[in-house]
This record gives structure tokens, C-alpha cells and sequence, in this order.
């Protein structure tokens, strides 16, 4: 049976090998098989919450799209778009704000987070740099995949409860107008998060992260910059303890990673960890480093293929938005 899958990266930056694990990789995977079809789009309207830099917005949703291709997307098979090409999905946004209770916002893990983050910055107003973007993150979110009709979403366990958000404004939609126009999605593909330099989550916001097409010796000067303890070479060391092997994890096959393990536990420098980490990315990542500097220096390239998508999807995404706006009450003249 034909399934839909859907996921989208906000170009916030260049993605980082976090975007990749998490986001870029297995819904690349998911792409493999035939019977999928694949809509891979660029969130530049969710990166607007924050980016507040025309020029920078606009450089980075070409590196986004840019990482998206060189990483492997196929524009034959897959579907590749600009969130904003897509206007129906604002339609769609204010339709499902009408449908989602206040309170489901209120619980919203990153607006509680900037909330938190105020209250121990010692702010009175705890709203403080909170803008309705952001407040209302979530309904966008919901559009981008129930516009799709989408049955899955691969992304890491930061987006879990955004996917819970939509399968509610689907389920609250539905039964509100008495329908099953709206699929919740179904299956969700979890990854681990993977640690930045820091050993929290890698992300571009806490600069702690790697990203995915620096220069060969960039991505060496921020390897040796990954957290390590202070045990001398010789001593057994856990794995599971270590920033540098769940990053080695995450890109080694079972046997480079059991390898690597059993060193652990025999006793291995830091610095030899480092080299290794940095021997594997380069072997994942030098192709591919290619692809993406030269489709950055051929912006026509990256824009058709954007173009080309955002018809195709908006040709879906029409369909759909008609009947929903029937079933609203809103029929056509
Ligand atoms: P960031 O947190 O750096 O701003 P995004 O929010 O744009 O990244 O995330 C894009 C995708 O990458 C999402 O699917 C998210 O789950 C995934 N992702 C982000 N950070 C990580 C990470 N550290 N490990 C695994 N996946 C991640
Ligand atoms: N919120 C996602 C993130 O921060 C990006 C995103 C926007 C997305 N719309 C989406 C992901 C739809 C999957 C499906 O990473």
C-alpha cells in the first residue's frame, strides 16, 4: 500500500549532522522505497519566528536545499518545495487556529522553555521576545502535514509532541465537522538526539553543533573542540559516557562501532578517539561536500528543482483545501 511521508528542516542555518541522524537520513531512506511518496520541504516561513535577516533567510534556505540534494534527494522521486511556495497551507493554518483550543498552546515544550528561560534570566515579564510565531509554531506545523494527507513523519524526539499536537487539531477537526478528511499521522519515526560539542542536544541555536558541509579542516578544528574527561589514555573508559562515541555511533556500521567500542574499554587516547571520528565523517561526508559547494554555486539549479515541487505540491495541496473549505461551510461560487 502506497504511503505519505513528510518532513520538513527551518532553515536556520547550514544543517548539522543532528538535522542529518534526526531528519535528512532516514527520511532519504524512507524515499528508497517505491511505493513512498515523498514530500521533503524547507520550513522558511517557521525559520521567520526568528530569523529576522532578509539576506540571511535567503541564504540559508538555499543551504537547506542545497543539504537536502547533495545528501541524496532525488527530485524524480521526491517531492521538494518552499513551505511559502504553498499558500494554501496558511489558509489551512488559520482554519486548524479556530479548531485548537488556547490551553493545547500553553503546553507547548519550546514556549515553555522561552518562559522558563526568562523567569531564570530574572525578567518580570516572562513573555519577553515570545512572538505569536512562535506561540502558534505547532498549527503551522499541523498544516504542513495534514495538508499531505501524510501517514509519517520522520524526526527526532524533539518534534514528539508537535506530532501529538497535530494528530489532536486532526482528531478535534474531524469531529467537530463530522469527517475523516483530516489522517492523523499514524507512525512515527523516532531517532535519538544526538549530543552537540557539549553533550547537550546538538542544535544551531546553542551553537554547540557540527555542521554537516564545513571544510575538511573546519570539521577536524571542531571535532578536537568535543567535550572529553580528563582520564589518561590508558585507562578503561564507557562508551555510552562518551560525546565522541555516540556521534561515531551514529555514522559507523555495527562493526566499526563494536571496534571502536572494545578500544574503549581497553584503554584509548582522546586524541586518537578524535582522529577516528574524524576519519569516518570525512568518508561519509567528502562526497557529498562536493555536491552541495557546487549546487551552492549554481543557485538556478536549486531554484527550478524548488519550483518544479512547489507545483506539484500545490496541485495536491488544492485538492484537499477545496474540500476542506466545503466542509467548513465555505463552498466555491
Ligand atoms: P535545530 O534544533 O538545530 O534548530 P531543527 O529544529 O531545524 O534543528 O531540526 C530539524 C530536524 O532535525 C528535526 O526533524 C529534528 O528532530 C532533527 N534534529 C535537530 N537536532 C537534532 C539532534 N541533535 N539529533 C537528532 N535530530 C535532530
Ligand atoms: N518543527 C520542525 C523542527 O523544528 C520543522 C518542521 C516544520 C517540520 N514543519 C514540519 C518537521 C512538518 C516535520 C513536519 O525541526
Amino acid at each position: 500500500m502506497s504511503r505519505i511521508i513528510l518532513t520538513g528542516i527551518k532553515p536556520t542555518g547550514m544543517p548539522h549532522l543532528g538535522n542529518y541522524i534526526g531528519a535528512i537520513q532516514p527520511a532519504l531512506e524512507l524515499t528508497k522505497d517505491s511505493s513512498v511518496t515523498s514530500y521533503l520541504f524547507v520550513a522558511d516561513y517557521h525559520s521567520l519566528t526568528t530569523v529576522h535577516d532578509a539576506e540571511a533567510l535567503s541564504r540559508m534556505i538555499h543551504q537547506v536545499s542545497a543539504a537536502w540534494l547533495a545528501c541524496g534527494l532525488d527530485p524524480k522521486k521526491t517531492i521538494m518545495y518552499r513551505q511559502s511556495d504553498i499558500p494554501e497551507l496558511f489558509e489551512l493554518n488559520w482554519i486548524l487556529s479556530c479548531m485548537t483550543p488556547k490551553g493545547l498552546m500553553n503546553r507547548g515544550h519550546s514556549y515553555k522553555a522561552l518562559i522558563q528561560a526568562n523567569r531564570e534570566a530574572g525578567r518580570r515579564n516572562t513573555e519577553s521576545g515570545i512572538n505569536m510565531g512562535i506561540y502558534n509554531y505547532p498549527v503551522l506545523m499541523s498544516a504542513d502535514i495534514l495538508l499531505f494527507s501524510t501517514d509519517e513523519v520522520p524526526v527526532s524526539e524533539d518534534q514528539e509532541q508537535h506530532l501529538e499536537i497535530t494528530r489532536d487539531i486532526a482528531v478535534k477537526f474531524n469531529h467537530t465537522f463530522n469527517t475523516d478528511i483530516l489522517k492523523p499521522p499514524k507512525t512515527l519515526v523516532k531517532t535519538k538526539l544526538l549530543p552537540g560539542l557539549d553533550g547537550e542536544k546538538m542544535s544551531k541555536s546553542k551553537g554547540n553543533h557540527i555542521p554537516l558541509f564545513c571544510s575538511s579542516k573546519e570539521l577536524k578544528k571542531i571535532i578536537m573542540k568535543i567535550k572529553t574527561d580528563s582520564s589518561s589514555p590508558s585507562e578503561p573508559k564507557d562508551p555510552e559516557k562518551s560525546i565522541l562515541f555516540s556521534i561515531y555511533k551514529a555514522f559507523g556500521s555495527t562493526e566499526q562501532t563494536k571496534a571502536l567500542a572494545d578500544k574503549y574499554r581497553r584503554g584509548i587516547g582522546w586524541g586518537e578517539v578524535k582522529e577516528f571520528l574524524y576519519l569516518l565523517l570525512e568518508e561519509h561526508l567528502s562526497e557529498k561536500r562536493k555536491v552541495y559547494e557546487s549546487l551552492m554555486n549554481n543557485p538556478n539549479t536549486v531554484n527550478s528543482i524548488l519550483k518544479e515541487g512547489a507545483k506539484k505540491a500545490r496541485e495536491k495541496a488544492q485538492t484537499l483545501m477545496s474540500q476542506i473549505r466545503k466542509t467548513i461551510g465555505i463552498d466555491s461560487l
